[in-house]
């Protein structure tokens, strides 16, 4: 295991992605981590991240300045070289030219960190400070034109800091550099694999679960439906799982699951039609967070309900992943046992999101991967893949692109028109050039022309997005060819349309959905 101390960079989940590219296990823990604890988790190797802070700050983090005597390898990037240098007694100054974006790495010294990474190879920095003088024992394995210090080491203490950022996709020999520091100083083994986490996952989940019942409320996305996958196959049917249609699905979508898990994969799951206790909870309501809150209440009840009436269950499966139980530089460590003490609650309603005080006691098998990591986990054990690269969909589903009132009738426009744009953007073989691609219903009505009769009806919204992490996101450039026949089909067949606009809106300042 390699363990990444964050201090505050936003690239320390990315550092964690790369090292376990290189099939090694890894874990981002608060810089806070003292160097006991360290010593107990004995990881192969240290990552000290980037930050935001100047090391000679008032108040900037530090780590605990035993970690240098572990006898444990550690690479700092960017301030985590900084401090390594300032607290071994080197000097770090605010440097006379930052060094932003691209820089060309001259090669001083080719050995261990360096090899097979190329000499005038682009790296990416980021930095407004540069360290003038090295502590004792280290030497220069790099420098860019700006930064004289940009690779050092002390190679018997194998302690190594880089100025740029490895990590980053623009650094064109960092995938070299971290190989080097995982497999060469760490000497770890690489034996972080799908096939490896899914064996380990079913001994653990035999081990922990024995011959006590599961429940699962599926969801129909990747990571329920992995979860749904991993489970059965450790325990059959002792999970059982739980779909509850809302009613706010995707036309034939229920229907698709049902017939996924229940026929081809023989995981039988039992479906609950709640579609009309749903839609009573949002007579009249407008508002987008009273939606949402009424939504996310009922799916509790409903589960509650269901599982009473299912059970007794033992435990609840819960898809969490590993960015909700990550240690961050800004989340709550209780300093004695490096526990977390506040953890990160979603705000978003989806079925990860019940309540702590349900009476199970939680497995969350999934929650030392990254959403990339389960993809291959459920290719690996057999998941079809329209769902493995299924769009993400929101827990309250189209009652949150329903602008104003949702009723059955706007429910059904909605999902013809839905239907459409995934229809053609299939057609065009575009699904996967998009992270989401859907309609939204406004509850204004506009004036149109049909057929030589006026009409006065609803527009709807096309909303085709790119995006890496949903965090942000850009409006699709999608040819006009494209949009031509969505909108077309959507006016000719879909009754209540008229009209039908596209939203040219990125995120920030736009959120991807409407409510
Ligand atoms: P926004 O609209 O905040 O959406 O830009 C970001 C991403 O989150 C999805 N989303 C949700 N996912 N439960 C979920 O599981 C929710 O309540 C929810 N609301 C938004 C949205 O589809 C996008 O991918």
């Amino acid at each position: 295991m390699i363990a990444i101390l964050d201090f505050g960079s936003q690239y320390s989940e990315l550092i964690a992605r790369r090292i376990r590219e290189t099939n090694v296990y890894s874990e981002v823990l608060s810089y806070r981590t003292s160097a006991e604890q360290l010593r107990n988790l004995s990881p192969k190797g240290i990552i000290l991240s980037g930050g935001p802070n100047s090391v000679y700050d008032e108040g900037a983090p530090q780590c605990d300045p035993q970690i240098w005597h572990l006898g444990i390898p550690i690479l700092g990037v960017c301030y985590g070289m900084q401090l390594m240098v300032q607290q071994l007694g080197g000097k770090v100054e605010r440097a006379k030219r930052g060094e932003y974006g691209k820089a060309s790495l001259y090669i001083d010294d080719p050995t261990d960190l360096l090899t097979n990474v190329e000499d005038g190879s682009t790296m990416w920095m980021s930095h407004g400070d540069s360290c003038t003088m090295l502590p004792e024992g280290f030497e220069i394995l790099a420098h860019t034109e700006n930064t004289p210090r940009a690779a050092i080491a002390h190679h018997e203490k194998k302690l190594f800091g880089v100025q740029f950022h490895p990590e980053v996709v623009h650094s064109v020999g960092g995938i070299a550099l971290i190989r080097n520091f995982v497999y060469h100083i760490c000497e770890c083994e690489p034996t972080w694999t799908t096939e490896v986490f899914v064996e380990e996952s079913i001994r653990e989940i035999r081990a922990k679960v024995g011959d006590k019942r599961v429940l699962l409320a599926l969801s129909g996305g990747v990571d329920s439906s992995t979860l749904a996958f991993l489970l059965h196959r450790a325990i059959g049917d002792r999970l059982t799982c739980m779909f509850i249609d809302q009613g706010f699905m995707r036309k034939g979508e229920p229907e698709r699951l049902m017939q996924i898990f229940n026929e081809q994969f023989h995981i039988p799951v039992e479906y609950v039609n709640a579609r009309d206790r749903f839609l009573a909870q949002l007579q009249g309501i407008t508002d987008p967070e009273e939606k949402r809150r009424r939504i996310g209440h009922e799916f509790i009840k409903v589960f509650e309900e269901e599982s009473q009436r299912l059970g007794p269950f033992d435990y609840l499966a819960q898809g969490t992943l590993y960015p909700d139980v990550i240690e961050s530089a800004d989340s709550n460590v209780d300093p004695k046992t490096g526990e977390r003490i506040a953890v990160k609650i979603k705000s978003h309603h989806n079925v990860g999101g019940l309540p702590k005080n349900l009476r199970f006691k939680l497995i969350e098998p999934l929650r030392k991967l990254f959403k990339d990591e389960v993809r291959n986990v459920a290719r690996a054990i057999g998941l079809p893949e329209e769902i493995v690269r299924r769009h993400p969909f929101p827990g309250p589903g189209l009652a949150i692109r329903i602008i104003g009132e949702v009723t059955a009738e706007r429910l059904n426009i909605l999902r013809d028109a839905d239907y459409i744009v995934r229809d053609e953007i299939s057609k065009h073989d575009m699904y996967h050039d998009f992270w989401q691609a859907f309609a939204v219903l406004l509850p204004i009505r506009s004036v149109g022309v049909m057929g030589d009769k006026r009409t006065y009806a609803h527009p709807v919204v096309l909303r085709l997005i790119t995006s890496e992490d949903g965090m942000t996101a850009d409006w699709a450039r999608v040819p006009y060819d494209l949009l031509e026949t969505i909108s077309n089909r959507i006016v000719n067949e879909v009754k209540g349309v008229n009209r039908v606009v596209y939203d040219i809106t990125s995120k920030p300042p736009g959120t991807i959905e409407w409510e």
